[in-house]
């Protein structure tokens, strides 16, 4: 398909020049969009799937945050709204998609669609075509991708509200270890100690789905730069230093990279 690009990054600024730009929660968000816009269109390009279409899911994938913030002052879904529903109703229940997208077939609104509706759940839904899911697949992997960067540039005391000491002397709960040995993401309910969160934050990348995004990840150096953090507590040090050691190796044996 063909996506006048430079239309929508136009729309795109002009819908988010209405929130306030002051707030540091709004450039965050228009960071991310053109970062996961970016790595969909690598994805897309690596794996043979539409770059355009994917593109234009990452860019709009996270329309719902803006308003989110406005209405409700946080990204906290559970205390607001769930903001993927929330976008996916905005662009088109409400229209919006018309600001940045005209000429879409029924199939690709369907796409673009289903992809940013589903991009926050925990786990996909069964039953989604198979023509939809590759793309509500490669959303989710950009947007890994790119929580990945974002965790290993901002220290987690920070993205979490925990005092940094509470991380260094943290234990790491057992459920928690077991979730990374056998290389699954991290339910938030039960994350109990500061350190489970660091845990967490790595296991998202064991369900990143395309070839291509792994490479992209592995490329990024993300993974390497949470877990260097160093603690103090012996027995998570340990434990760090063998998530350092074998993080790779789980995803090469769960997908048989090579
Ligand atoms: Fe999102």
């Amino acid at each position: 398909m063909i996506i006048d690009r430079q239309r929508v990054i136009t729309a795109f600024r002009e819908y988010v020049s209405a929130y306030d730009a002051d707030d540091i929660k709004i450039k965050l968000k228009t960071d991310h969009t053109f970062r996961v816009a970016a790595f969909c269109h690598r994805i897309a390009k690596g794996e043979g799937l539409d770059t355009e279409l994917s593109w234009l899911c990452g860019m709009l994938h996270d329309i719902g945050r803006f308003e989110q913030v406005r209405r409700f002052g946080t990204f906290n879904d559970a205390l607001s709204v769930d903001h993927a529903v929330f976008g996916a109703d905005l662009l088109f229940k409400e229209g919006l998609i018309g600001r940045f997208a005209t000429d879409l077939s029924d199939e690709e609104r369907c796409t673009v669609e289903t992809a940013i509706r589903l991009h926050s759940r925990y786990r996909l839904p069964d039953g989604i075509p198979e023509g939809r899911l590759k793309y509500c697949k490669l959303l989710r992997d950009a947007d890994k991708i790119d929580i990945l960067y974002v965790n290993s540039m901002i220290p987690p005391e920070d993205i979490y509200d925990i005092p940094e000491e509470r991380f260094r002397t943290s234990k790491v709960s057992e459920e928690v270890r077991q979730c990374f040995l056998n290389g699954e993401t991290v339910l938030r309910s039960i994350r109990k100690h500061p350190a489970d969160y660091i845990v967490g934050q790595v296991c998202l990348a064991f369900e990143i789905e395309f070839p291509e995004s792994r490479r992209i990840a592995k490329q990024q150096g993300n993974i390497e730069k949470i877990l260097s953090f160093e603690p103090e507590d012996p027995d998570t040090a340990e434990w760090f230093g063998y998530m350092r050691a074998n993080f790779w190796n789980i995803i090469d044996s769960k997908y048989n990279d090579q």
